[in-house]
């Protein structure tokens, strides 16, 4: 039976500082590991940073004022952590907190919910310059400081909080794949970080629970379901270590507080070791999140290394900027293969609606959680024509067959919270400069010039509209 979407569901969009505010050296900020990144030459695509970006910083109230007339409910942005804390920790820096309460006063007054994430890549370089960022537990006493800070400022008028955002990728990307800061190639060092941002993840949620009771926080995890590649159950038995090494090994500790024991085997099986500590256990323990949050883009499909199926090397082909590293230790244990029955985005992404349902299920059986879809979203060439109109179709189908998804996950019996698509303005794609569209507002700018950074209304944008005021009875 189609149950619909209910009553309350979140109609959101989303963000992040480092992609939308610019202003980065503005009021007070200080550097975060992106700022300097990007700067050095070959990083990004032509060189692009998020200096400006789309220059939310100055430009929020016209930006709020347009999600309020499409009647978005909730909007998803992250605090920029140097901009709280200038050095990562010390003294607060007043401007930057009170920058925050605009933007969240704003859309609260456009009847916007503001759901904010703490942290979604902008480490304070400080930090990383102090102690080497992730690598220390340093960092957790000045995470969790920085979290009490935000929650003592904004725990009274903002309801739905996400943690960490994709710890799965800045970890994966800033040490194993060497394409994000600090840009290291070690799978052991990358499993110490990552040990180390779970127990921050996990400090951060139980502190919540003290200064914002009645609020819901969750992480948002970048979650892609794996497939075999054929019912051989050697390419089973790849998908199910994919599905312990790229899912499990971080949802399981975010709704159970402790790592998946096939997963440890795995990793003890190529020399690699969690740093656990003696009180490692009980800080993992002491939290348990709200809602499962999910940022779901495609489904990943694996073979067993001596099957002959043609590779998808996803390391290669899914960037604008390409790392050079074409061998993993985890290869023997599952290899990216190629699912023949997906059609690819413009930057080769699996589209693969129907995923999601998959996602949502599974998350569903497995956790039994509520789920929060905290990203999805289509990144594309978009033109402006002549008359300043986006005729954005292409999106507007995906962004309908993920609905209908979410539907239909809803009548399997998956609680879904909302939905944010990514993103609400065009913005800064990390390694794929602003070529790369996500929005449903098109910002009038380049790698090469900010122009005057106008934005114009897509086709996309009425559509969600329409899709919000029938509450998704019209997609
Ligand atoms: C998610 C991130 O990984 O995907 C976003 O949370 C990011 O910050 C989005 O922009 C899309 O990725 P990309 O690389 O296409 O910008």
């Amino acid at each position: 039976m189609d149950k619909g979407f209910s009553k309350d569901f979140l109609w959101g969009s989303a963000s992040a500082a480092y992609q939308i505010e610019g202003g980065a050296r503005k009021g007070g900020k200080g550097p975060s590991i992106w700022d300097i990144y990007s700067k050095v030459e070959g990083n990004t695509f032509k060189n692009t940073t998020g200096e400006v970006a789309i220059d939310f910083y100055n430009r929020y109230e016209e930006d709020i004022e347009l999600m309020k007339e499409m009647g978005l409910g909730a909007y998803r942005f992250s605090v920029s952590w140097p901009r709280i804390f200038h050095n990562g920790s010390g003294e607060v820096n007043q401007e930057g907190v009170n920058f925050y309460h605009k933007i969240i006063d704003k859309m609260i007054e456009s009847g916007i919910e503001p759901i904010l994430t703490i942290y979604h890549w902008d480490l304070p370089q400080a930090l990383q310059d102090k102690y080497g960022g992730w690598e220390s537990r340093e960092i957790i006493e000045d995470f969790t400081n920085y979290c009490i800070t935000l929650y003592k400022e904004f725990g009274s008028k903002v309801k739905y909080w996400v943690s960490l955002n994709e710890q799965n990728i800045f970890t994966s990307l800033g040490y194993l794949l060497a394409l994000h800061p600090p840009k290291i190639n070690n799978y052991q060092r990358f499993i110490n970080a990552n040990h180390i941002a779970s127990l921050a993840n996990a400090r951060a949620i139980a502190e919540f629970r003290k200064y914002v009771p009645n609020g819901k926080i969750g992480p948002s995890f970048a979650y892609g379901p794996a497939y075999a590649i054929s019912p051989k159950s050697e390419d089973i038995l790849a998908m199910e270590n994919a599905q312990e090494l790229t899912n499990w090994l971080w949802m399981d500790v975010y709704a159970w507080g402790r790592y998946p024991k096939i997963a440890i085997k795995l990793l003890e099986k190529m020399n690699i070791t969690i740093p656990f500590e003696d009180e490692d256990q009980e800080i993992l323990n002491s939290s348990k999140p709200d809602f499962m949050g999910i940022n779901y883009y495609s489904t990943s499909t694996f073979k067993d290394k001596n099957n002959e199926e043609a590779v998808y090397n996803i390391r290669q082909s899914g960037n604008t900027v390409q790392g050079d590293i074409d061998k993993l230790i985890t290869d023997d244990l599952y290899t990216p293969a190629t699912n023949p029955h997906v059609k690819l985005t413009d930057w080769n992404w699996v589209i693969d609606p129907q995923g999601l349902r998959v996602a949502l299920r599974r998350i569903t059986s497995r956790y039994d959680l509520p789920i929060l879809i905290t990203e999805n979203g289509l990144g594309a060439f978009d033109e402006l024509t002549e008359n300043k109109k986006v005729h954005d179709n292409y999106r507007i189908d995906f962004l309908k067959e993920h609905l209908l998804a979410i539907k239909d996950a809803t009548a399997d019996g998956s609680e879904v919270l909302g939905y944010c698509t990514w993103s609400f303005q065009d913005l800064f794609s990390w390694l794929n400069g602003y070529q790369k569209r996500y929005g449903f507002i098109y910002v009038d700018r380049d790698e090469e010039s900010e122009k005057e950074l106008k934005r114009y209304k897509k086709d996309s944008f009425y559509w969600y509209k329409e899709v919000i005021a029938t509450n998704g009875e019209k997609l």
